[in-house]
């Protein structure tokens, strides 16, 4: 089997990306997509249905918003095939040879899965799609034989399935496919305002990569950053302190930092200054984002059309992965 590297990412359609999600995995996209020759971005409309199915139309406006999202932060369609999820059947194939070789027991049994149907309380009643959805994923990252995959630190048991199930299917029909490595960026997933839960679209706590400059500026003035630093004389602290979360994530100027950390702690900072501080790098880090993405947004037929090309491209390797599974299941007929 060849030992080519093959790297995949993708996104749920289901609002726009924030700052969580960029320092979570898309900064790690960006850089894979320079050191590999074979880079797919897929846009999961199928998976995002799995929760949404009442809400097709809010799936569909997102499938632009996440392309523009990726667009304007770098990812390049020269570089990496980006493509629409429904729009290549063959993993919707694939997903169904795959059921065969997962248990009820083990699906129920995925934390990933488990806090997810807890947040929108389930219980038995969940959806089969959803409860399904590391299956599909498989397919995914499966259909294009991607061995690399970057992708937050939550999506880490949906990946171990994934291997389980290449495993099962290696052992049972031979080997088709190779083990997937996930790549876990070594920052860990920013926090939201509040302090109290990573930040998360559907929490609305976060900072988004579209927002404009004056929401930028509420949202930083409004972060949690430590209760017992009432004057700016008294010391404070830095753990658990939101505002240096995101500094020690955006801030160039590290050796600066560290010292504006000690005086924090030693008392004499107050936190407009800190505060002041974060505006002014998300706003350098932001603006020519903001910028590539409003040129983008003015002519979305023209987002369309790499989705498009993207997607014919991934129907092609889809077809031929294809051949080989149906062979190897011997559902080759004709
Ligand atoms: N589940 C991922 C998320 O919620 C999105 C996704 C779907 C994905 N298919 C994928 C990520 C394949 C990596 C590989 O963020």
């Amino acid at each position: 089997m060849s030992e080519k590297t093959i790297v995949l990412t993708g996104d749920r359609p289901t609002g726009k990306l924030h700052l969580g999600h960029y320092v979570g995995s898309i900064r790690k996209r960006l850089e894979l997509q320079d050191q590999h020759q074979d880079n797919f971005y897929l846009i999961a409309d199928l998976q995002a249905l799995t929760d949404n199915a009442d809400n097709p139309e809010k799936i569909r406006s997102n499938v632009l918003e996440v392309a523009l999202d990726n667009l304007s932060l770098g990812l390049d369609p020269e570089k990496t095939t980006f493509f629409i999820q429904s729009q290549v059947p063959e993993i919707s194939e694939l997903t169904i040879l795959f059921l065969n070789l997962v248990t009820l027991a083990r699906l129920k049994r995925n934390p990933t899965v488990k806090d997810e149907m807890k947040q929108k309380g389930y219980g038995e009643n969940v959806p089969a799609g959803f409860l399904t959805y590391p299956v599909s994923q498989a397919a995914d990252i499966l259909f294009c034989k991607a061995n690399l995959v970057p992708v937050g630190e939550d999506q880490l048991p949906v990946l171990e399935q994934a291997n389980e199930i290449v495993e099962k299917f290696n052992s049972l029909y031979g080997e088709v496919f190779q083990k997937i490595k996930p790549l876990v960026s070594e920052t860990s997933r920013l926090l939201g305002l509040d302090g109290k839960h990573k930040a998360s679209k559907s929490l609305n706590n976060a900072i988004f990569l579209s927002d404009p400059r004056e929401i930028v500026e509420q949202k930083v003035m409004s972060m949690f950053t430590d209760p017992g630093h009432i004057r700016a004389e008294d010391p404070g602290r830095v753990e658990g302190n939101v505002v240096f979360q995101y500094l020690d994530a955006f801030d160039p100027e590290k050796e600066e930092l560290e010292k504006l950390k000690r005086d924090y702690q030693k008392g004499g900072i107050g936190d407009v200054i800190i505060k002041q501080r974060l505006i002014g790098i998300l706003e350098d880090f932001l603006k020519p984002i903001r910028e590539k993405r409003e040129a983008l947004a003015k002519d979305p037929a023209a987002v369309m059309k790499i989705l498009q090309e993207g997607t014919l491209k991934a129907r092609e390797v889809s077809q031929k992965t294809m051949l080989g599974v149906k062979k190897a299941v011997k559902i080759n007929y004709f």
